[in-house]
């Protein structure tokens, strides 16, 4: 019996996951590898459950590639992570096109090279009509980076006259962050071991199933991923009501 089954109240497939990839430097550290080792073989894993995902018909699935205090690496790290940043993106758009999943980036891209930001708007561009999946990739991005660039822009709006200070709600704001069109992510997950959000999406994951597991990103493959889904299934989602209200749905959720 699944946990599924068990659970009266269990719930749906989630419509938007969110993942924390992390491990690959230790992945690669166990093998006596340099760390762009696992930083490819991370690839492989994004490629595994981009298709669990189709599969699984997740809507929505974001990925934190890169953070903004990623820079504070050794710059020979960085420089290995942008290239293979640009050639995945060079050998993965066609495919991912092919597959009907629509490409999207979050995060600020002003520092990236002229090149990554033109390939970057290119795979946004040829992708956007598709339908199979949206994949986010996180990239330069940090929760508080998004949440001081909505504000900024709150600012400039009512500075020009176009927003009065009354609108301002917690809906207002969700649309002026990153992913303002899409859903706030139903579970999270974070590989590698470590039990923290290390400024990825702040606002949106206020009532997100939070999932941690010890697997290293490179070997986090189908299995791991159907665990995650499993755990997700068995929990019951409150949002601030009492189980019984779940239970006799005199709420909607
Ligand atoms: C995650 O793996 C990938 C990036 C942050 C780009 P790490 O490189 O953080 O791997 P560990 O945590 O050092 O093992
Ligand atoms: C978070 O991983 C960022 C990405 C996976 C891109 P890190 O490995 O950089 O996180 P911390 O700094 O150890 O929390
Ligand atoms: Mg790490």
């Amino acid at each position: 019996m699944t946990t599924e089954s068990k659970s009266p109240h269990a719930n749906q497939q989630p419509k938007h996951i969110a993942i924390i990839m992390d491990g690959n430097g230790r992945w690669a550290q166990k093998r006596y590898m340099p760390r762009v080792v696992g930083h490819r073989a991370g690839v492989k894993s994004v490629r595994r459950v981009v298709e669990c995902c189709v599969k699984d018909g997740v809507e929505v699935l974001t990925l934190f590639a890169f953070s903004s205090e990623n820079w504070r690496r050794p710059e020979a790290e960085v420089n290995l992570l942008m290239s293979l940043f640009m050639v995945s993106l060079q050998r993965e758009i066609n495919k991912l096109d092919k597959s009907n999943i629509r490409l999207r980036f979050i995060g600020d891209r002003s520092a990236f090279s002229e090149s990554l930001q033109h390939k970057m708007a290119e795979g946004e561009i040829q992708t956007q009509s598709n339908t199979a999946l949206t994949l986010v990739i996180a990239v330069n991005y940090g929760g508080r980076w998004d949440m001081c660039q909505a504000f900024n822009h709150i600012v400039d709006d009512m500075l020009s006259g176009s927003l009065e200070k009354q609108k301002i709600t917690e809906p207002l704001v969700s649309e002026y962050l990153s992913m303002a069109d899409l859903p706030d992510p139903d579970l999270f997950i974070r590989t590698g071991g470590e039990q923290r959000i290390s400024n990825f999406l702040l606002w949106q994951l206020a009532y997100t199933e939070m999932y941690f597991t010890t697997t290293l990103w490179p070997d986090f493959d189908q299995n791991a991923f159907e665990d995650a889904i499993k755990s997700f299934k068995g929990r019951e989602r409150r949002f601030g009501h009492t189980s019984e209200q779940v239970l006799n749905k005199t709420v909607t959720l």
